[in-house]
């Protein structure tokens, strides 16, 4: 018998794949079909910081009277975070496995309030999605690496349900955030988030979206970090998000070090029995190999070995494919 269980930001999982947070799993029962096709967590969908300023800043844009306006953003944004606590409790109230919210977020503001909100509405952990582009040209190198810690650390003053913190792949070092976010209380680290990411149309000369979900090919990124960063820095656990297509793409982020991985766009591809076939190839990969867990096989390939090290840090292809042709 081999037992898929793992333990992901301290949460007990009877497997490794998360459904990660994205426009499905605000719907309860969305959520309820994730459990019964074999999901071992579920993430949100995140609740937006920009999207509940953007709501209110509009308010004033259209003249409302200073005080009704003051009124009604205290309304909008309670409204906001009302459906968002419904989602919370109707999904605990129909799965039992762990459901994590999550919050997209640029920086310390009052939002940090809904931390609260979210951990008394019974979510298991909270996720904190911080990822965005630092393009201003006063940048001081480090700032937005130093923003990830001013956020986590107001949310750990205020609850104490498990914090993952994912990150984009935008971070120079993932390994010394990854240290750091530790360091300052958070459980769990996930790497990577997916950008929304721009396309020109060249007959309309307008921007649009490129395509939204990944491709297997997206998962040698966050394979090659989990590998470096797992190896680097224990009592934090690490989980996988970007690529994973297969089942054999999550025995690859086992092997590198992960204790769990984070799925959205293989659902949107194939729905939710592709959770059954990626567990199915992971315990038929387990047999073959005469592995009765998950830990008996997990991080062998980190860079806790040289060997691995080198592979995973080489970047540079000309000493190696020189005669590639
Ligand atoms: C349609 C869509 C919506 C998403 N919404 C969110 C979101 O609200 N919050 C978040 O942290 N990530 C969001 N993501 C990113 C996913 O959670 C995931 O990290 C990313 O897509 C990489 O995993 P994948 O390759 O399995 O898609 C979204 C992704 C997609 C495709």
């Amino acid at each position: 018998m081999t037992s898929l269980k793992t333990k992901f930001a301290t949460l007990e999982l009877r497997n490794p794949i998360i459904i990660s947070s994205c426009v499905l799993t605000y719907k309860p029962e969305n959520n309820l079909a994730f459990e019964q096709a074999g999901a071992a967590a579920i993430v949100l969908k995140s609740l937006f910081e920009e999207s509940i300023i953007r709501e209110t800043d509009h308010l004033q844009e259209v003249g409302e009277h200073v005080e009704a306006a003051d009124y009604m953003q205290g309304y909008l944004r309670a409204e906001h975070l009302r459906e968002y606590i419904d989602v919370i409790r109707q999904s605990k109230h129909l799965c039992s496995i762990p459901i994590i919210a999550s919050i997209c977020c640029r920086s310390v503001g009052e939002w940090v309030a809904f931390a609260e909100a979210i951990e008394q509405a019974g979510a298991d952990a909270l996720e904190l999605n911080v990822m965005g582009l630092a393009t201003s040209r006063d940048y001081r190198d480090g700032d937005y690496e130093q923003r990830h810690i001013a956020i986590l650390e107001a949310i750990r003053k205020r609850i104490t349900i498990p914090i993952i913190v994912k990150l984009g792949a935008n971070i120079t070092n993932p390994v010394s955030v990854a240290e750091r976010i530790k360091a300052y209380g958070a459980n769990g680290v996930v790497f990577f988030n997916r950008p929304y990411q721009i396309d020109i149309d060249i007959e309309q000369m307008e921007y649009s979206s490129a395509k939204v979900v990944s491709q297997p090919s997206d998962l040698v990124n966050p394979l090659r970090w989990v590998g470096i960063a797992s190896a680097a820095v224990q009592g934090i656990s690490f989980a996988l998000s970007g690529g994973v297509h297969s089942g054999a793409a999550v025995v690859k982020s086992l092997l590198a070090g992960a204790t769990a991985v984070e799925v959205c766009s293989a659902i949107y591809r194939n729905g939710n029995g592709w959770i059954a076939s990626a567990l199915e190839f992971i315990e038929e990969w387990c047999r073959r190999h005469n592995y009765h867990s998950i830990e008996e096989f997990r991080a062998m390939m980190s860079a806790n070995d040289a060997e691995n090290a080198d592979s995973l840090e080489r970047m540079q292809f000309m000493r190696y494919f020189g005669g590639w042709k």
